[in-house]
């Protein structure tokens, strides 16, 4: 069974409130979604990275790949929500994939992933019957807020909650499948867990955030430049 990993990078990413989608905004002298492109590329287990790209997106040949370009492949299927992006993305990878190849799947934006990161995954995921996704164990106390104020209405137990990150791994046809039967869900997991199964969660650690509002950007940089330091 072979890996694969698929990015879906077709979303606009409004709430960065940019000009550019948020996959293209310069972090370290490079387009953000460069760093988990070429973090995935240099994973040996992984024997392509695809990405999906919206098919109107006009930022992408700006820029230049060729250094990833024997393990990436760009795909021009994205949709109108990330699941439809993922599911496009599948459909598009199918006559180069089997069934039973594992597929990761990562937010572009996740910028701060680390070869780390995915090799745990997949070692952790190997022989799992279903599959899985990294995740970070909740540590702070959970509170549901109400109302315009949004004051405090209940205090929520935080033991065994997560939250998910990516890659989310697993295999193309249980992915495919599922997502087609399920396709209103926020993650891969979610699609799966509807068919009834439990995915595996991975522990991973808080540098592989998704960069969402403009001060992630900041963070992301001293993640990734300390690294870049201690390397
Ligand atoms: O907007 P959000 O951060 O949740 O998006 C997560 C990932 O899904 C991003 O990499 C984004 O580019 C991608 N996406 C997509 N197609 C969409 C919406 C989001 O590929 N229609």
């Amino acid at each position: 069974m072979a890996c694969f990993a698929l990015v879906p990078a077709a979303g606009g990413g409004t709430r960065m409130g940019a000009a550019l989608p948020k996959q293209y905004l310069p972090l370290c002298g490079h387009p953000l979604i460069r760093h988990p492109l070429a973090t995935l590329a240099a994973v040996p287990a992984i024997e392509r990275v695809f990405v999906v790209l919206s098919p109107d997106d006009g930022e992408w040949d700006r820029h230049e790949w060729r250094d990833l370009s024997d393990r990436l492949s760009v795909l021009r299927c994205g949709g109108a929500t990330r699941a439809a992006s993922v599911a496009n993305g599948l459909a598009a990878m199918a006559g180069r994939v089997t069934p039973e190849d594992w597929v990761l799947v990562h937010d572009a934006a996740r910028a701060c992933l680390s070869t780390g990161h995915v090799e745990t995954l997949i070692a952790t995921l190997a022989g799992d019957p279903v599959g899985g996704i990294l995740a970070l164990p909740v540590a702070d106390t959970l509170k549901r807020g109400a109302g315009a104020e949004e004051r405090v209405a209940e205090t929520i137990p935080r033991e065994h909650l997560w939250q998910a990150q990516t890659p989310q791994m697993f295999r193309h046809g249980l992915l495919a499948e599922a997502l087609a039967a399920h396709p209103d869900v926020t993650d891969e997991a979610g699609a799966v867990e509807a068919l009834g199964l439990s995915p595996r969660l991975v522990p991973a650690d808080a540098t592989n955030f998704k960069v969402t509002f403009p001060r992630d950007l900041a963070l992301a940089e001293l993640i990734l430049e300390s690294r870049r330091k201690t390397a």
